[in-house]
């Protein structure tokens, strides 16, 4: 397995590069990735719309329709991850559809019985589905599973989350939030700890940062992000620090009001967080 440059601009980008410039140049260089390696040797990528767990990165306009250029000239598959992204986190059904992504396959889970039983699924069409029939007959058996494949516990749930979803109009309730999330998300931007934020729909991610002005990260060993998300849980709001990363991924039934409640929360840590790294130090470079 090869990895492609990471989408992240405000990361990855390089001095005086334009947002552009940096999306023609990680195209480019998956370009070469491909022809070196060989496109008849390379199956298939892996993308998530909005990478989740990965730290909220949300990649610059276009980048898909750019790269799946690329993998159309080179005919290869693009799976799409949707076991963050899919069934609104985003505003809609799936990611792929808020990032422009046309995948050939699509993986989903989480949200898919909003979590209430474990159930995972894989969405492929009709050719790569043809594919496994035919090797199966070769082999006399579908030679794959899983102890709970097919459930009918996760299935039913599954059945029933997308009709409460539809009954509901949860991915309009979603999209109504949407200018009240960012607005928050973004006036985080202004606190002294505060890089960069990023948003996606319901996904956020604020990057707590040594020094804003040079965009130089704390040192890793001194868990600023893990000690963000204490001072969160401290003020009743329990959020993940992936790195120095604070993700936000409210459940998405959460009200107006539920909202505002939670930025506040976060604040409030932000707040207590800045004193913390103040106290001890942990701005000097190393
Ligand atoms: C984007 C993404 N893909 C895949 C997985 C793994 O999913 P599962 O545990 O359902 O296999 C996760 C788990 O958190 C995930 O966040």
């Amino acid at each position: 397995m090869l990895h492609t440059d990471c989408p992240h601009y405000y990361r990855f980008g390089k001095d005086g590069e334009s947002e552009q410039e940096f999306l023609d140049r990680i195209v480019g260089s998956l370009r070469d990735l491909i022809e070196r390696e060989g496109p008849d040797t390379i199956a298939a990528m892996i993308a998530e719309p909005v990478m989740g767990a990965g730290g909220v990165i949300v990649p610059p306009a276009g980048y898909y329709p750019a790269i799946q250029k690329v993998l159309d000239e080179h005919d290869i598959m693009m799976i799409d991850d949707e076991v963050i992204n899919g069934f609104g986190r985003t505003g809609n059904w799936w990611g792929s559809q808020t990032l422009g992504m046309t995948p050939k396959t699509i993986s989903a889970a989480k949200q898919l019985t909003s979590a209430y039983a474990p159930l995972g699924a894989v969405m492929v069409p009709e050719d790569v589905y043809q594919a496994y029939v035919d090797h199966s007959r070769t082999i006399g058996t579908f030679g794959h599973g899983f102890t709970y494949g097919g459930h009918p516990l996760g299935c039913a749930l599954g059945v029933k989350a997308i009709e409460i979803y539809q009954r509901r109009d949860i991915l309009g309730h979603v999209r109504s939030l949407i200018p009240l999330f960012e607005k928050r998300l973004t006036k985080l931007a202004e606190h002294p700890l505060v890089g960069e934020v990023r948003h996606c729909g319901l996904m956020g991610g604020v990057e707590l940062l040594a020094d804003k002005a040079t965009k130089r990260p704390f040192d890793g060993k001194s868990g600023v992000g893990p000690k963000c998300a204490g001072f969160c849980e401290k003020h009743g709001a329990i959020l993940r620090a992936i790195g120095d990363t604070i993700a936000l991924c409210p459940p998405m039934i959460i009200t107006e009001d539920e909202l505002n409640e939670l930025f506040n929360r976060l604040e409030k840590a932000l707040d207590d967080c800045e004193a913390w790294v103040s106290t001890q130090g942990l701005r000097q470079a190393a």
